[in-house]
Order: C-alpha cells, then sequence, then structure tokens
C-alpha cells in the first residue's frame, strides 16, 4: 500500500521501519497522516512475521513537531475531543502492537510528536533530539496520552515540571531522566536501531511478544496479579516448540534456531 504521509518499509526480514513524512510540516499529525498511521499500524499487527517496528520522521530537522496547529486553530470544542480520541486510538494501537516498537528520534519530538515517542516501548535518541510537551504556549494542555505516559515513564514531578512550564529537553537531559535508553550520534541513529532491532528479531518471537503482553499488562495490575500473569506467560511458552529448542540449543552448545512456533 502506498501511503501520502508515511513511508513503509521492511529494511531486512520481521523489521518494519515507519517513517511519517511530510517533512514540509515537520511532520505534524494531520487528520490524513493519523488516519495512515491507524491503517499501517493495522497492517503490521496483523503481519504474524513482524519482529519489531522501527518508528522515526523524515527530514534532518524533525522526528515529529507535534500535532498540525494549522488544522486546529479553529477547532470546536467537539472537533478538539474527536481529534484527540483519533489520536489516542493510534497511540493505544502502537502501543499494543504485539512486537517491540522503537523510535528512532533524531531531531524535534514535541507536543503529539513526544507523545508518538513515548507509545513507543523505549526510544533511541541521536545527539540533537530535543523533546517537550509545549502545549501550554498554545493554551492547551497535551492531548495525545502526554499527561500519562510521560508521567509513568519519568514521574510525577518532572511530568508536571516539563509539561506546566513547556520546557525542551535535549538529549543528554532525556538519558538522565530516563525518557530515552540511548543516545547516539545523529548519523548512527539508524543503525543502532538496525543492531537493536536484529537482536530482538533473532530470538524466540512468541518469548518476547509474552514479555511485552507482561511488562504492559502488569503495569496496569497490583503486583501480585502482574506476577500471576507472568506465570500464565511463562506456562504459556512451554507449549511452544521454540522452548524445546532454545533449551536444547544452550545444552548443545550451539545456536538456537527458532521458528515462532
Ligand atoms: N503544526 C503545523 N505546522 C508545523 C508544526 C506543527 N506542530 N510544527 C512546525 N510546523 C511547520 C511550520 O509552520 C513551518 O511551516 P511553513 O514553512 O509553511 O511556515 C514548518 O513546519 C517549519 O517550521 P518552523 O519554520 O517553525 O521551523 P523552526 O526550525 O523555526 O522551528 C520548531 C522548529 C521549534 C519545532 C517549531 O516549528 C515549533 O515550535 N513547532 C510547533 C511545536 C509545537 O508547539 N508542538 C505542539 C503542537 S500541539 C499538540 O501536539 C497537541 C497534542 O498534544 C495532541
Amino acid at each position: 500500500m502506498t501511503y501520502k504521509n508515511l513511508l513503509l518499509e521492511q529494511p531486512e526480514p520481521g523489521i518494519y521501519l515507519l517513517t511519517v513524512n511530510r517533512p514540509q510540516a515537520l511532520n505534524a499529525l494531520n487528520a490524513a497522516t493519523l488516519a495512515e498511521l491507524a491503517l499501517a499500524i493495522a497492517g503490521i499487527a496483523a503481519d504474524t512475521a513482524a519482529r519489531v517496528l522501527l518508528v522515526t520522521g523524515a527530514g534532518d530537522k524533525a522526528f515529529v513537531a507535534g500535532a498540525d496547529i494549522s488544522e486546529m486553530v479553529e477547532c470546536s470544542a467537539d472537533q478538539a475531543q474527536a481529534f484527540s480520541e483519533k489520536g489516542m486510538q493510534v497511540m493505544h494501537a502502537l502501543e499494543a502492537l504485539p512486537m517491540p516498537v522503537i523510535a528512532l528520534v533524531h531531531g524535534y519530538a514535541l507536543g503529539g510528536g513526544c507523545e508518538l515517542a513515548l507509545a513507543c516501548d523505549w526510544i533511541i535518541a541521536s545527539d540533537r533530539a530535543v523533546f517537550g510537551q509545549p502545549e501550554v504556549n498554545l493554551g492547551i494542555p497535551p492531548g495525545f496520552g502526554g499527561t500519562q505516559r510521560l508521567t509513568r515513564l519519568v514521574g510525577r514531578a518532572r511530568a508536571l515540571e516539563l509539561i506546566t512550564t513547556a520546557r525542551q529537553v535535549k538529549a543528554a537531559e532525556a538519558l538522565a531522566i530516563g525518557l530515552v535508553t540511548q543516545v547516539v550520534p545523529v548519523a548512527e541513529l539508524r543503525d543502532a536501531g538496525m543492531t537493536t532491532a536484529r537482536t530482538i528479531a533473532a530470538k524466540g518471537p512468541d518469548a518476547v511478544r509474552l514479555a511485552k503482553q507482561a511488562v504492559h499488562r502488569g503495569q496496569d495490575m497490583s503486583l501480585a496479579n502482574g506476577c500471576a500473569y507472568e506465570t500464565a506467560a511463562f506456562a504459556l511458552a512451554f507449549a511452544t516448540t521454540d522452548q524445546r529448542e532454545g533449551m536444547q540449543a544452550f545444552l548443545e552448545k550451539r545456536a538456537a534456531k527458532f521458528n515462532g512456533h
């Protein structure tokens, strides 16, 4: 399928690279782009051979500079509600993908762009990345999940400080506060993403999927319920041939050949 505002590629088997592609507007998320994102994410979700998704932005300046301000300026409250709901659905769908999703942020990730990165499982940043929730500068609060996901990731005090001041965070600080997991020179960002993606793609696919599910579901549960969920995931893995293969390969001192079953 061809998209107007996205590029969807498979640089290697099992590895998807999704690029928001409106560099003339710093990849701002307008309604059309959100609709395309929903379609692309649904397609990736349906591909049982997909192992990892990398998400990035086109051009050298921005990952995504936010929701499209020119589309929001005249919105009524009802229209804003619908726009936020659409953005939320896209972020939820991205987060709910069964495989790990990694944001590769080379430049600005502001507002809805920061929220898109936060809906990924983790963020690898370039040394030129800039994060922020600048919505209060526009007279609005975040609307695609920033108040919730940023808070869960960096804690309430830091999230509130960043959201209420609209302060921008550069890569080094983003690493220090746990907003990103890794910072690399901008020229090495894609390679860093691909290296991580290849590492994950070589593991047992069911094991990776079950682990992701347990981490995500457990976040909304008590510790006891989360641990019970993990036990169920652990047991389920023993119904796969990949569990036998992984353990047998260890005992035979050879590399495992996983087949996803
Ligand atoms: N929406 C629409 N257009 C945008 C945009 C956005 N969020 N961000 C940038 N653009 C457009 C600019 O209007 C400009 O278009 P023209 O060339 O047609 O004038 C083009 O992209 C290039 O941008 P700048 O000239 O502003 O580039 P710069 O290098 O001077 O500044 C920037 C870069 C600091 C990122 C600046 O563009 C900026 O502050 N952008 C807006 C950031 C923002 O406020 N994001 C939050 C949006 S609200 C939101 O996201 C709500 C939510 O939670 C859902």
